[in-house]
């Protein structure tokens, strides 16, 4: 159980009572926040049967819920609070997300166990991790150590992404890679250590898809 000290608790006790006139505008935001990651998760799992199923069943959302809550506990200065919260998730889903990473809008992590996201990992929008993917580093120095994945990136089951490299726009990692070099936008990096493909000017993207089966469970 987390124990405050008096200065903290009142410390806490004055931020949420200078919360509080934007509670409604914090709450609407949270519904909607919500909404539209069910949303994107029904769009890229095709089991799922729709928004009471997923919200009570995918331990991915549930990752990612709990740690919007602690990554908000983090850069408000309750980093104990915040790991314990992260840790508790652990737990339950299987999913270990350090509170101090960034991660974007409509995230989605399918099947959820084993997934590892570093604390310095940042996550754009639109983005998509299967189980047992590692956003992990590779050095014990402190400072940006973990991957940086833009827009609309999927990352394939097993997959470890290491250090501080980019996955840009669009990019694709498959099941099992390890990627330990930046992959450009709308590549598709494959292998250990993984090789990228570009796909060619005008080449239509689900053709170069099938050509890469590990992407898909
Ligand atoms: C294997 C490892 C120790 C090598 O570190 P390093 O000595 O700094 O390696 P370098 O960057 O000099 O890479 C050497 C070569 O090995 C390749 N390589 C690096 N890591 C690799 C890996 N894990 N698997 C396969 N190849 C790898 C690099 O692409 C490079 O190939 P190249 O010479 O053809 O370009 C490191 O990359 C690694 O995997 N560490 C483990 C990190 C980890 O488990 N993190 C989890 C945190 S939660």
């Amino acid at each position: 159980m987390t124990t405050f000290t008096p200065d903290e608790a009142r410390r806490l006790r004055g931020s949420l009572t200078a919360a509080r006139p934007q509670l409604p505008r914090i709450a609407a935001k949270a519904v909607d926040m919500v909404l539209e990651d069910l949303d994107a998760a029904i769009e890229r799992d095709p089991a799922a049967t729709g928004r009471l199923q997923m919200a009570l069943v995918s331990p991915g959302l549930h990752a990612v819920w709990v740690h919007r809550l602690a990554n908000w506990l983090w850069r408000h200065d309750r980093q104990l609070t915040a790991r314990l919260l992260s840790q508790w998730a652990r737990a339950r889903t299987g999913v270990e997300i350090h509170p101090g990473a960034t991660i974007g809008r409509r995230f989605f992590i399918d099947h959820g166990m084993g997934v590892v996201i570093g604390e310095t990992t940042e996550i754009g929008d639109d983005c998509m991790l299967y189980n047992g993917v590692n956003l992990g580093g590779r050095t014990l120095n402190r400072g940006k150590r973990h991957p940086t994945l833009r827009n609309n990136v999927t990352v394939g089951c097993g997959a470890r992404v290491l250090g501080d490299i980019e996955l840009g726009d669009g990019a694709q990692v498959g099941a099992n890679s390890v990627v330990v070099k930046a992959v450009p936008a709308g590549a598709v990096a494959t292998g250990i250590p993984a090789t990228n493909r570009v796909p060619e000017p005008g080449e239509d993207p689900i053709e170069a898809l099938y050509r890469h089966p590990a992407i898909f469970i």
